[in-house]
């Protein structure tokens, strides 16, 4: 294996954490509620009927988590904010007791030694918000570039490094066009609605953070696959190319001033009904990084519906590939290609960090450890993949793995286990599996790897 060195002195190494997925302590300290917050409330919601509870108790355990994340080796730990803990009806009032949990959580980092990288919005929109449309009516705008200006003003003397957004494709896909996550809205309509008001807050919300503080590093984590058609006919091509430009083109181009993908999506004009006088313009935002994140690639075959995208995913279930727990695609191969299209067709990026990368896959629990190879050897060969890439010039600059420790997978509840650190949901107790284990190696922290131990408070 070769020397992360071999990356850059400057590279990033990092964990990443989401506030809805790890903190639990949902009613607690005058949070407001979120989205995920009822949609949870109904556990037939969640699969399993799993129940939601303390999560993986970051809230609690944040300490420990903070500490764990230096033990392994890291110097980055991405969080996100919880917006209804800052503010708990979305707008107005600020709860100060969630301003003092994430400085806690902000000085715990630093005087840990790690750079505090934060996301100010994955997924979990304050309830009262969604009650007057969530991200479908206009003011979302206003709403979130509000709270972004709080949290700037309040965490900018220690942190520079912002996520405007996590994945925006997938929680609006999701959650405003299929209606299969949280606020379960659907229809061509909310979904192009949200999306165009939730591209104009990623540029009005980088502006607001580069307003309030000049040396600013700010970015948006956007999801990405890799695409190809079933076959060789030709609207299965054009599809596989719809379906393309819907997962990897959608947000990144009008953020970078291109313009939604229109060329290969016609009937995608009609996102520009509507628009208001200067929205073109406002789109527009010079980040200082692009965040990627690549989980499954996808297998595209011609479909009358949806409109607009006309395409349908052909199920990873029929084909021969390999599956993680959720039934997706991964491939770590396609890392590098990605890359190699990002640079290509976006030369003006100028750095790339890959905020999240991770699978779902089966531990072994043999005595008290907890094996993990297939994730271990995942994350060997994406991290080779961002190696080659590197060597060819490609600015990228830091790799995150999803995630530090076993947490709520939305949906698919605490089934699915991406941590490099196994968690017990009943006792909490953290075990460093094997998959952390090696990062500890590989990032030269620890002498030997195969020393398991039980990390207990
Ligand atoms: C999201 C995470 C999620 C992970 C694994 C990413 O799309 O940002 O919240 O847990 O994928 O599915």
């Amino acid at each position: 294996m070769f020397d992360k060195n071999q990356l850059g002195r400057d590279f990033k190494w990092g964990v990443t954490i989401s506030a809805f997925q790890n903190e639990g302590a949902a009613g607690v300290d005058d949070k407001g509620k979120s989205i995920w917050d009822t949609f949870t409330e109904d556990y037939e919601n969640i699969k399993n009927a799993d129940v939601i509870g303390d999560a993986s108790a970051f809230y609690e355990k944040y300490e420990d988590d903070i500490i764990l994340t230096k033990q392994l080796g890291f110097n980055v730990f991405r969080f996100s904010i919880g917006w209804s803990r800052i503010l708990p009806d979305g707008i107005g009032q600020i709860n100060p007791k969630g301003i003092d949990f994430y400085n806690k959580v902000i000085n715990c980092c630093i005087e840990n030694g790690l750079t505090p990288w934060i996301t100010l919005y994955h997924w979990d929109l304050p309830q009262k918000l969604e009650d007057e449309g969530g991200w479908t009516n206009r003011s979302s705008i206003q709403w979130f570039t509000n709270y972004v200006e709080i949290c700037v003003r309040h965490f900018k003397d220690r942190v520079t490094n912002w996520v405007v957004m996590n994945e925006p494709m997938t929680f609006v896909g999701l959650g405003y066009f299929m209606g299969y996550h949280a606020p379960q809205k659907n229809g061509v309509l909310n979904f192009l609605k949200a999306a165009h008001h939730v591209t104009l807050s990623m540029a009005e919300g980088g502006r607001v953070i580069r307003k309030l503080q000049a040396k600013a590093n700010i970015g948006v984590a956007l999801s990405c696959s890799l695409v190809k058609p079933i076959n060789k006919l030709y609207k299965n091509k054009k599809a596989a190319k719809r379906m393309e430009a819907m997962l990897n083109r959608f947000f990144i181009e009008p953020l970078l001033g291109m313009g939604y993908p229109m060329d290969v999506m016609p009937s995608l004009a009609f996102i520009k009904t509507i628009f208001q006088k200067g929205d073109e313009e406002r789109m527009k935002f010079d980040f200082d990084y692009i965040g990627l994140q690549y989980y499954f690639r996808v297998v595209a075959k011609h479909s009358l519906t949806p409109i607009v995208l006309f395409a349908d995913e052909v199920s990873p279930l029929e084909r021969k590939s390999n599956l993680n727990t959720m039934n997706l695609d991964y491939h770590p191969k396609g890392m590098y290609k990605l890359l190699s299209l990002y640079h290509k067709r976006y030369p003006m990026i100028k750095s790339i960090i890959i905020t999240e990368s991770g699978v779902c896959l089966p531990d072994h629990h043999i005595d008290n450890e907890v094996h993990d190879s297939d994730r271990k050897n995942y994350h060997k060969k994406m991290i080779k993949q961002v190696l080659k890439a590197k060597k060819d010039d490609i600015p990228v600059n830091g790799y995150f793995v999803w995630t530090l420790i076993d947490n709520f997978e939305w949906k698919e509840g605490f089934e699915p286990r991406f941590g490099l650190v196994y968690n017990d949901f009943e006792s909490q107790k953290r075990t460093i599996k094997e998959s952390g284990l090696w990062f500890q190696k590989f990032l030269k922290k620890a002498p030997d790897p195969f020393r398991g131990f039980n990390y207990k408070r």
